[in-house]
């Protein structure tokens, strides 16, 4: 067999995990040749490519980032280096002339998303979830995303000490797009007072309240981890900005430093705010990720052997699986209100900036608009 590979959207820890396990798998145990695509779907479109021996993948499991490239605004169906152009046949040709049996795409929802339509014009392709979001349908978890927990926890618990010193109220906002995964994870093992996510809006008097009670109660500072999604009741999300050739144009950021200013007029405590940005999806993967991305890229390989195609691999509970691309596509899978780190959290007395949060639970949004 010839199979093709990518990574697609934008990048994250485990990438190079995931490569190698594909790569390997696919040399060793189905004799078959592979073909490394360069930055994402781009190198299927303009017929960018590199071959990938076993030695090429060779002392990378290590490494963040990936060997190929990636781009989030490589969407055939919609081209911006072509004017928005849908340019789809080239990305069929070029797997065509190349003579592929069959690609695995490496990605989150975007990547997924244009698999599923690449299928339906006849390629067979196998699809890897990754992102340090953890927002794919279809999977409990994505690679990626323990690592850019720990990278969060670590900066919520530096940021816990300086706080102390200064009896401030610390701001630490997280990635994640449109789900709260990231900011509930961190800001719970780092022991945020308030943890603020998309799935639940916020109240901002009763995020203040919690400040002022800790600091009339003795516990001069307040820790808030937000995620880059969160909006006020009634409020907007942050806008960072608009990049119409992606996928999903819309970059989130800075919602952080806009609670801020809304927190200045309710308290007397001097507010600071972190956003931690980019550095959660840089550097080397944690152990978690790496053998997620290895299993993940290992069963990958192994359904293209057996000719199992338009699926992704995922895990669920304990169990390794696949589903349909078309279920993953344009869906992204937020935090339940049940999941259990939100009821820990809310026992141990976190506050999730309501006051009345039962009520909120019933009226919440399940899914990003
Ligand atoms: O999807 C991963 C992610 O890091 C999001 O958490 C974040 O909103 C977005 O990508 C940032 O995108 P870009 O790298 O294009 O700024």
């Amino acid at each position: 067999m010839r199979v093709g590979v990518l990574t697609g959207g934008g990048d994250c820890p485990g990438l190079n995990a995931a490569l190698r396990a594909v790569t390997k798998t696919l040399i060793l145990q189905h004799n078959s040749e592979v073909v490394g695509i360069r930055d994402g779907y781009h190198g299927l479109i303009s017929r960018n490519i590199q071959s990938l021996s076993y030695q090429d993948v060779s002392g990378i499991l290590t490494r963040g980032g990936t060997i190929l490239g990636a781009s989030n605004k490589a969407n055939p169906f919609n081209y911006h280096p072509s004017g928005g152009a849908d340019v789809s046949a080239k990305a069929v040709k070029t797997y065509r002339d190349l003579d592929l049996d069959a690609l695995v795409a490496i990605g989150g929802d975007g990547t997924m998303s244009i698999a599923n339509r690449l299928s339906d014009l006849g390629l067979n392709i196998v699809g890897v979830p990754k992102t340090i979001d953890n927002d794919l349908v279809g999977t409990d978890r994505t690679f990626g995303f323990d690592t850019a927990v720990s990278i969060a926890t670590e900066a919520i618990d530096r940021i816990h000490t300086t706080a102390q010193s200064h009896h401030r109220v610390m701001i630490v906002e997280t990635m994640g797009r449109y789900s709260g995964w990231i900011a509930l994870h961190a800001g719970t093992a780092s022991g945020a007072d308030v943890i603020l996510i998309p799935e639940v809006e916020y109240d901002v008097e009763a995020v203040a309240e919690v400040c002022e009670e800790r600091e009339q109660g003795g516990q001069r500072f307040t820790i808030i981890a937000i995620a880059e999604g969160a909006k006020p009741i009634g409020g907007e999300r942050a806008v960072r900005e608009r990049i119409e050739a992606s996928t999903d144009p819309v970059r989130l950021g800075g919602i952080g430093r806009v609670l801020a200013e809304q927190l200045k007029d309710e308290i007397n405590s001097e507010v600071r705010t972190t956003i931690l940005g980019h550095m959660q999806r840089g550097g080397t993967p944690t152990s978690y990720d790496r053998n997620l991305a290895t299993i993940f890229g290992t069963r990958a390989a192994t359904l293209v052997a057996e000719q199992h195609y338009d699926v992704m691999v995922a895990l669920q509970g304990n169990t390794f699986t696949q589903v349909p691309l078309s279920d993953v596509a344009d869906n992204i899978r937020n935090v339940p209100l049940d999941d259990p780190l939100i009821q820990a959290a809310r026992q141990v007395g976190t506050s999730l900036g309501v006051s009345d949060f039962d009520r909120e639970v019933e009226t919440a949004p399940s899914s990003a608009e």
